[in-house]
């Protein structure tokens, strides 16, 4: 593994002037929008895409960056237009990949709990590939499409159990997990499905985890998915593709990190046994480093056991990820003070104690009214936030070529309240 840093375009970076975002002052952008608020550069979201399409040149592929992980509507155009396609984990990121310019062939329909509304829109759009998460999925959807006049393009997604080594919380590929159907039952359920009216498969589909740090997972998974498309193909299935999901790790503490060709390297041997092309569904390695929370210190105190700490105007609304599964986040400030590190808890301002981004960091001084950016909250940030204590949606800026632009208003309490009686 090589350390990160040299792999990977890292878009904010400490100056003289202080923190910028590809050369734009994000101290700038904070004063005029205001916080707490989302900033991305559009190039290190070009850059990652380009990586992982450059790592599987030499094979047939189809990158469907994963909505789930940043479906900002500037965000997915941006990705539209360097050829990336969709992968969608439910109606509303369907109806997002379809507003964003996606033609429905483009579109990979993914999701655990699809609901027969869900399914009759993508069926009737015609969306290219809706994976199954089990064999009753497969009977409602062949059922629905009957009903439409219409054949729904499907894949199923098998569960291999197969330890990602990630963390528990998004660890998808093992049995104890509610995604997709055991591999061994994979081939029987084609097999009696191969002739029934209403489906036609096109693939097979695995998606072990999120956030992924080592090779082997994913070298392994391609190999279970690969074997069965051997076998499927021998019993008369035309696949046109197999899907191997996201899952793709980013380096959060900018430790080394496998690299998209590291990746490749791995599973491409494996893919190679079938020649079948192969979808991938990358989401956090594509935004993940692309984006930062910038957050105003609203509070400073210290307990008499000179426990210290910063309260933050972001949260857990704005930034689930440290409550949800107590992930690491770099935090800088945005213009440094001069003096000593000094231990700080940094912390939001909602109601829960989970509300933490980080326990006894080391950072230089913060005072009321400091701006910081919590880095590397491109994916899984804006998505998950939500209107806890009547807290409004950040707004989004995106850094394109030396100039930004706000591509998410931040929320009014009008919007919100709007929906109320
Ligand atoms: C089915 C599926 N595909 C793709 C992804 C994207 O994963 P990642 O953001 O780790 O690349 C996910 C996320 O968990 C997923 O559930």
């Amino acid at each position: 593994m090589i350390p990160c840093e040299k792999l990977v375009y890292l878009p904010f970076q400490p100056t003289t002037d202080g923190l910028v975002c590809d050369g734009v002052s994000v101290h700038t952008i904070a004063a005029q929008v205001g916080t707490p608020l989302y900033i991305y550069s559009a190039a290190a979201i070009r850059e990652a895409y380009r990586s992982i399409d450059t790592a599987f040149a030499a094979y047939p592929h189809a990158i469907h960056y994963a909505l789930k992980a940043n479906s900002t509507l500037a965000i997915v155009r941006l990705l539209r237009a360097m050829g990336s396609r969709a992968d969608a984990n439910s109606g509303g990121e369907v109806e997002v990949s379809f507003r964003a310019g996606f033609a429905a062939s483009d579109i990979v329909f993914t999701g655990v709990g699809k609901t027969h509304d869900e399914h009759q829109f993508a069926i009737s759009r015609g969306v290219g590939t809706i994976n199954a998460e089990s064999a009753g999925e497969l009977d409602r959807i062949a059922a629905i499409a009957r009903a439409l006049g219409r054949e729904a393009r499907v894949a199923l997604r098998v569960n291999p159990d197969i330890d990602a080594k990630s963390h528990p919380n998004i660890s998808t590929g093992l049995k104890s997990n509610k995604f997709g159907v055991p591999l061994q039952e994979a081939r029987q359920i084609y097999r009696d499905r191969l002739n029934l009216q209403g489906i036609r498969f096109v693939g097979v589909h695995i998606h072990i985890g999120s956030q992924i740090t080592t090779t082997e997972p994913l070298r392994r998974a391609a190999a279970a998915l690969v074997s069965l498309a051997l076998e499927l193909r021998d019993d008369g299935v035309p696949l046109e593709h197999v899907d191997l999901g996201g899952g793709l790790g980013i380096a959060y503490e900018g430790r080394p990190m496998i690299t998209p060709a590291e990746y490749a390297a791995a599973v491409l041997p494996e893919l190679r046994r079938a020649g079948i092309p192969v979808v991938l569904e990358p989401g956090r390695a594509i935004v993940g480093h692309a984006g930062a929370v910038i957050a105003t210190v609203v509070d400073r105190k210290q307990y008499p056991d000179g426990r210290r700490f910063a309260v933050l105007d972001a949260g857990m609304t704005e930034l689930m990820r440290p409550a949800l599964y107590g992930s690491f986040h770099r935090i800088v400030p945005v213009l440094p003070r001069a003096g000593g590190r000094i231990s700080l808890d940094v912390v939001g301002p909602i109601c829960e104690s989970s509300d933490v981004f980080a326990r006894e960091r080391d950072l230089t001084p913060l005072e009321v009214g400091d701006h910081v950016a919590l880095l590397d909250t491109g994916a899984y940030g804006a998505v998950m936030a939500s209107n806890y204590n009547r807290r409004l949606l950040a707004p989004e800026v995106l850094v394109d070529d030396g100039r930004w632009e706000i591509i998410r208003r931040r929320q009014t309490l009008d919007d919100v309240l709007a929906l109320e009686s």
